[in-house]
């Protein structure tokens, strides 16, 4: 049986307060502000490619930058307005290229410089941007640099990274290496230890050597030179490091992006030091003019540490940076009170003109549709909420079609954190909330169902299997003849969020007293008014509305407007315009 209940659509602080149905004193109201007239970043959809993995043009199984360029009106007609593209520079590949041997060239299995400038050229004559991904913290140890840096105490190169004589045979510090065990490492070369914060292959440059400041913002230069609209921001907040190399306090709990650990890496992570540096950053990006270039940090941290990077009140450091509050999406956090936490906390922390950049996924983390245990419902209820929150959405590619986790035995991995876990049976890791195979949601982007899905010719090995058995339903043919698909949810979505500003412009206000499974918000621009509502339960709902409202989009057939009111299907969501 549907449950009947009113929404207290007020939206003046104190109404919602007199409602019989308000459980919480008054709504969460965004601040108000004058905003909106907002830069095209603020207002941007954003779409992640993996190049590796999106689509191979010429038959070697490793996808390439023509094989984007093909698919740029694939994108345009999806509805997304920028990418970025994951690295495609040269490269040892030890981490997929996140391993950087030459900072302004392109990887020969990529393309070529030409191949690039097109692919920039056919994005922008589409009224699209490109990200470029950039690795400020650390370039690869085959690195020219990094080569000579090794090599004695005294080259021109020899501070710049960050080296250190240990404690008798022990490391200068406890600083640890993100993905795990100790940041330090011993050259036998130079008989000291170097700091990396990822990888041991991806050594951190030592920016407080002015020289490698100058170095790195030449590249950016570069980049911009040649019309990137910006940057995604490898761990940013690794930059900087205590000056005096204090080791990490003892505070046990989870530290760096959930990841459990006895020390806080205080010492090593959003340094006061990285915020200036933020700053500085945005202002060589700036020399660029307009339309301005813009840079979206990957960053972990506290809500705070996040405001610092965004430049604090003026924001004038970061442009964006990712929020990875649903990094896990446990079973708990499928709900309608976990994503209202979220939202009201972002919009008490990230008021406008700060945006939110909600990330249901990503090259590193399990795939959406596998977090939730394939619950296609929740899908399209999550697609409907990226779309129509306040803020910047990032779709990684393939989730807009509903791609799965591919387990990938560990024998078989080519992810190096996968190696470095070598001894945790594949059993054991499919309990651990990190993802120790990023193999698994990197397998090729599903374009047909056949031989290789469509990503690189039939008879050709790709460099990961496809997921076979996911690419018979989740594949763009197929989804994009079936009106009903998830594909085509969430090119309604994208078109409904760029033709209505309340959605890409908008404040937002939270709509509270509503049933425990429905989330409710309230889109509002220039007197206009958009309402979201979102059930989280298995069971359709009525809800009775005192206003008269048009329904813009449902995310399942059964949602329609009943006399006085809206009905839910079971996990879905309506948008809904007030008259
Ligand atoms: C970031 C990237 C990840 C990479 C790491 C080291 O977290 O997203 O893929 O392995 O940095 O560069």
């Amino acid at each position: 049986m549907a449950e009947k209940l009113e929404v207290p659509v007020t939206e003046r602080p104190g109404m919602a307060a007199a409602s019989p149905v308000t459980r919480h004193p008054s709504p969460v109201t965004s601040h108000p502000s004058p905003v909106t007239s907002s830069s095209w970043w603020q207002r941007t959809t954003i779409y992640q490619i993996y190049p590796r993995s999106f689509l191979d043009s010429n038959g070697d199984g490793i996808g390439d930058l023509n094989g984007i360029t093909a698919r740029l009106d694939y994108l345009r007609d999806l509805g997304v307005e920028t990418i970025w593209v994951s690295p495609f520079y040269p490269s040892p590949l030890a981490d997929h290229g996140y391993d950087i041997s030459d900072y302004c060239g392109v990887a020969p299995e990529y393309g070529t410089m030409a191949d690039l400038e097109r692919l920039l050229d056919e994005t922008h004559r589409r009224g699209m941007k490109l990200l470029m991904d950039m690795v400020l913290n650390h370039t690869s140890d085959q690195h020219p640099w990094f080569v000579e840096s090794r090599s004695s105490r005294d080259n021109p190169k020899a501070d710049w990274y960050i080296w250190r004589d240990g404690k008798g045979d022990k490391p200068p510090n406890n600083w640890i290496a993100l993905p795990g065990g100790r940041g330090w490492h011993y050259s036998r070369e130079r008989r000291q230890w170097y700091m990396a914060s990822f990888l041991p292959f991806q050594p951190d440059l030592n920016w407080r050597n002015p020289e490698v400041k100058q170095a790195m913002w030449d590249v950016v230069r570069f980049w911009l030179g040649k019309g990137v609209d910006g940057f995604r921001l490898d761990i940013f907040s690794s930059i900087m490091k205590d000056a005096r190399f204090a080791d990490n306090p003892f505070s046990p709990g989870l530290h760096a992006g959930g990841i459990p650990g006895l020390y806080k890496p205080s010492m090593q992570l959003n340094h006061p030091d990285t915020f200036a540096l933020a700053r500085e950053l945005r202002q060589v990006v700036r020399e660029f003019g307009e339309p301005e270039r813009i840079l979206l940090g990957e960053v972990f941290g506290s809500k705070e540490e996040h405001r610092q990077l965004l430049g604090g009140a003026t924001n004038d450091g970061l442009n964006l940076v990712f929020i990875f509050d649903f990094h896990f999406l446990r079973r708990p956090q499928r709900t309608a009170r976990f994503f209202r936490s979220v939202v009201r906390s972002f919009e008490r922390h990230f008021p406008p003109p700060f945006q939110p950049t909600y990330v249901f996924g990503n090259h590193d983390q399990r795939r959406l549709m596998s977090k939730l245990e394939n619950d296609a419902g929740l899908a399209r209820v999550l697609a409907v909420f990226q779309m129509t929150v306040r803020g910047v959405p990032t779709v990684y590619m393939g989730e807009e079609i509903g791609m799965t986790d591919l387990f990938v035995p560990k024998e078989r991995a080519q992810d190096p954190v996968s190696k470095l876990y070598d001894w945790v049976p594949d059993w054991v890791r499919g309990w651990l909330p990190v993802n120790l195979n990023r193999d698994q949601n990197r397998t090729p982007m599903q374009w047909e169902d056949g031989e290789n899905a469509g990503f690189c010719p039939p008879g050709t090995t790709p460099w990961l299997p496809v997921n076979e058995a996911s690419a018979r339903t989740a594949n763009v043919v197929a989804q994009q003849e079936d009106p009903r698909s998830l594909l085509n949810l969430y090119r309604s979505l994208l078109g409904l969020r760029r033709e209505h500003a309340e959605l890409h412009s908008g404040t937002l206000t939270l709509v509270e007293g509503l049933p425990e499974s429905v989330l409710g918000y309230f889109r509002h621009f220039e007197g206009r008014r958009l309402l979201v509502l979102l059930n989280f339960a298995p069971a359709s709902i009525e809800l009775r509305l005192p206003e008269s409202y048009s329904l813009l989009l449902g995310s399942a057939p059964e949602c329609e407007l009943v006399p006085g009111g809206v009905r839910l299907a079971a996990k879905s969501g309506v948008v809904l315009q007030v008259q």
